[in-house]
């Protein structure tokens, strides 16, 4: 019987550079574009009485013969007990005979597939010459989402702003040191938005933070944060206007991306959503066309990006023979 790689946190970030997790994401996205992933609604699971909630995204891709599932929680009274405020567990199997492969800490892979999404589709969707970004959030995924768009584009400046000032000041202190660019912290949303080539939202907000007048024509958006029901960063009109509305999944988007406001108070259809990324990457639907278009990537994050980069990371570990071996089964 075939043993199981058990990947720690420290194992995983040993396997997965930004470059490599940015083209297992590229191909989970067309794989899916072409028919050859197939992922269920993602399930939640509430645990109010212990102020927790669960979430488990399960798929399997044809193109790399893997079934993975990731279990990933927020437990958010765990920090008066001194733990986490949650966790994320991958689960990788063989696809044509269900045999385990592999089980790994899964808030890494999460962290860095998320990263290289917004790169994805920056890379189709801005200016080839963006190099001004705005980040709105200073938490882990807006360090990932800039080291991830510095794999494609020669940044020049990153404007941050969070609600938190402790936040947002360490978080350009971090960034500056990290990538040598200009990180400032900036005192508004509308000042890290109005100059910016590549805006990126990255909050659990609930309520719009980026208003439609501030968005300069030529702006691509990645709107990253929304990825359940009622959380919203983008003034719903934004998603009226733009002139491409691009999502990773249309049926995940319109219940947990940002696009579920617009789609609930009638300002779009889903007519509206020009293409899915995957769609753009095959070439069936067009990226950007002109420096005056306003673009908008809506991510919530799908199993096939686990899938893909938790692959990535199988592989190298089985290479450098990384990790624990242990026989499940009988
Ligand atoms: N699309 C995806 O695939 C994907 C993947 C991972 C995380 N996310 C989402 O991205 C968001 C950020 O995740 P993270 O891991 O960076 O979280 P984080 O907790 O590390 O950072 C969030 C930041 O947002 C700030 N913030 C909190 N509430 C805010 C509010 N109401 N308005 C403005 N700022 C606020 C916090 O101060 C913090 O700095 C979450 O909503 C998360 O669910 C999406």
């Amino acid at each position: 019987m075939s043993e199981v790689i058990i990947l720690s946190q420290d194992d995983v970030k040993l396997c997965l550079p930004m470059n490599k997790a940015i083209q297992a994401v590229q191909e989970a996205y067309i794989a899916f574009a072409k028919g050859r992933v197939k992922m269920p609604p993602v399930m939640h699971l509430d645990v109010s009485q212990y102020n927790g909630e669960i979430d488990i995204k399960s798929g399997y891709i044809e193109d790399f013969g893997l079934i993975g599932t990731k279990i990933a929680s927020g437990f958010y009274d765990n920090h008066k007990l001194g733990l986490p405020p949650g966790i994320a567990i991958i689960i990788l199997m063989d696809l044509k005979t269900s045999m385990p492969l592999a089980i790994m800490d899964g808030t890494y892979v999460t962290a860095y597939r998320t990263g290289a999404a917004g790169a994805v589709a920056a890379n189709v969707l801005a200016k080839k010459d963006s190099e001004i970004i705005g980040v709105i959030g200073a938490g882990t995924q807006a360090r990932m989402q800039i080291i991830a768009l510095n794999e494609i584009f020669t940044l020049k400046e990153v404007k941050v702003w969070d609600i938190n000032d402790t936040a947002k000041r360490l978080y350009s202190k971090e960034m500056s040191e990290q990538l040598n660019i200009t990180v400032e912290s900036v005192d508004s949303v509308k000042d890290a938005v109005v100059e910016s080539d590549i805006v990126v939202t990255v909050t659990p907000s609930k309520k719009a933070l980026v208003m439609k007048d501030w968005i300069k024509n030529g702006t691509h958006i990645n709107a990253i944060g929304a990825d359940g029901p009622g959380k919203q960063e983008l003034d719903p009109m934004i998603i009226k206007v733009a002139d491409k509305v691009v999502v990773d999944s249309l049926e995940q988007c319109k219940i947990i991306g940002e696009i579920q406001h617009a789609l609930k108070n009638g300002l779009i259809k889903e007519k509206d959503i020009h293409a899915e990324i995957g769609q753009i990457l095959i070439g069936d639907k067009k990226g950007r066309e002109s420096d005056h278009e306003i673009t908008l990537f809506d991510s919530t994050g799908l199993a096939a990006q686990d899938i893909a980069a938790a692959n990535i990371v199988y592989k190298q570990a089985k290479e450098k023979g990384m990790g624990k071996l242990i026989s499940l089964l009988d």
